[in-house]
């Protein structure tokens, strides 16, 4: 008798919530086995119970923090040591409100260390036996920030360019030498999880028809993917947006940008006083309601908070309150 074939296996870094806890359910549902990543134990745990009990899989967590180096390592010699590793998705990242000379160096550090080197690192470990098995499929998740800039999230838009020019240039190799490993950049727009409240941004000064949920964005990947689609914008009015600043003079989209970053302010785009309140616990229960029924940013706590939201200091010389960012 041959041995049964092993299910295939999916590693989702930041999965205790938000687009990649969805990946962890949607890929469930097509029958991996998954492994998921992220700092908080608790909630991969919570994620493990819920997703096996709906379907016959089996869910493995590793916690780490991707930006401390041997937590890093540990997450690519587990990738190195699955040979039925089918899915990576490169997902864990978050965001920082605040122009770039004025906040903390450290939350900066962190965000290029998870959205550049953690990514890269792993995909590094994937590819190595994906490659050799003729199988495999990397989704790296980018923004709609990553198509231009944003006063107010400068790393954050650079390391989402970064993201995606990497995952075309993967995608490019792969096609060069015959590989039918697959690699995605799915760039989202402004999208319900709780990427907004780590952040302290006021959901409301958004408007309502610019969101959409974790759900559509997955679903909107994994369909992609089966076409062997690069780059995955979800939602037509962020396929339009992106259309423009690319059809527009990089002159006129920097005077669009500015002039926009003047007149929102950060007040209004960024809703919160930096700090932690509220305890995770009441945060995990706010989260799992509705996106409507969402408690407001400002009464989440903080996971970065010392060195992402630190207000900064007032500009007396500028006409205008500082901008703040204006794509997710
Ligand atoms: N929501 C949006 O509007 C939007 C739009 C465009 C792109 N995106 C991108 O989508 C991705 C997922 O974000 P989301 O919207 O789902 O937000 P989210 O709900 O806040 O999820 C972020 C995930 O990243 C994990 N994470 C953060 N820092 C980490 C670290 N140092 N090490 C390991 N894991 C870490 C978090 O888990 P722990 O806190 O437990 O570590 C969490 O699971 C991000 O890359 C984000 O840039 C989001």
């Amino acid at each position: 008798m041959t041995p049964a074939m092993p299910r295939p296996l999916a590693l989702i870094t930041g999965s205790s919530s938000g687009i990649g806890a969805t990946f962890a359910r949607q890929l469930a549902a097509r029958g991996c086995d998954l492994v998921l990543v992220a700092r908080r134990k608790d909630r991969l745990e919570e994620q493990a119970r819920a997703i096996q009990a709906a379907h016959s899989v089996q869910v493995e967590i590793l916690p780490a923090d991707l930006t401390r180096d041997a937590d890093l390592k540990i997450v690519e010699d587990r990738i190195a040591a699955a040979p039925n590793l089918e899915f990576l998705v490169n997902n864990a990242g978050f965001g920082i409100a605040g122009l770039f000379f004025s906040l903390p160096l450290d939350g900066q550090d962190q965000m290029h260390r998870l959205h550049v080197l953690a990514p890269m690192r792993l995909t590094h470990a994937a590819l190595q036996g994906m490659v050799a098995r003729r199988s495999g499929n990397i989704i790296n998740v980018s923004s709609v920030s990553g198509f231009g800039q944003n006063p107010g999230s400068v790393s954050y838009s650079a390391t989402k360019t970064w993201m995606s020019s990497f995952t075309e240039g993967i995608y490019m190799e792969l096609k060069s030498i015959g590989s039918s490993v697959r690699v995605q950049a799915l760039c989202p727009g402004f999208t319900y999880t709780e990427f907004h409240d780590t952040m302290h941004f006021d959901r409301k000064a958004i408007p309502a028809w610019m969101w959409m949920s974790a759900d559509e964005v997955v679903t909107t990947s994994l369909r992609a993917l089966d076409r062997d689609q690069l780059f995955v914008i979800p939602g037509w009015r962020y396929r339009l947006l992106v259309f423009l600043m690319r059809a527009f003079p990089r002159s006129l989209y920097h005077k669009l940008s500015i002039k926009y970053a003047r007149t929102t302010g950060r007040a209004r785009l960024w809703g919160g006083p930096p700090g932690l309140r509220g305890s995770s616990r009441t945060r995990s229960a706010q989260l799992t309601a509705s996106p409507a029924g969402r408690s407001p940013a400002s009464e989440q706590p903080n996971r970065h908070a010392e060195s992402r939201c630190r207000q900064p200091p007032p500009l007396p010389s500028l006409p205008h309150t500082p901008p703040a960012e204006s794509l997710a």
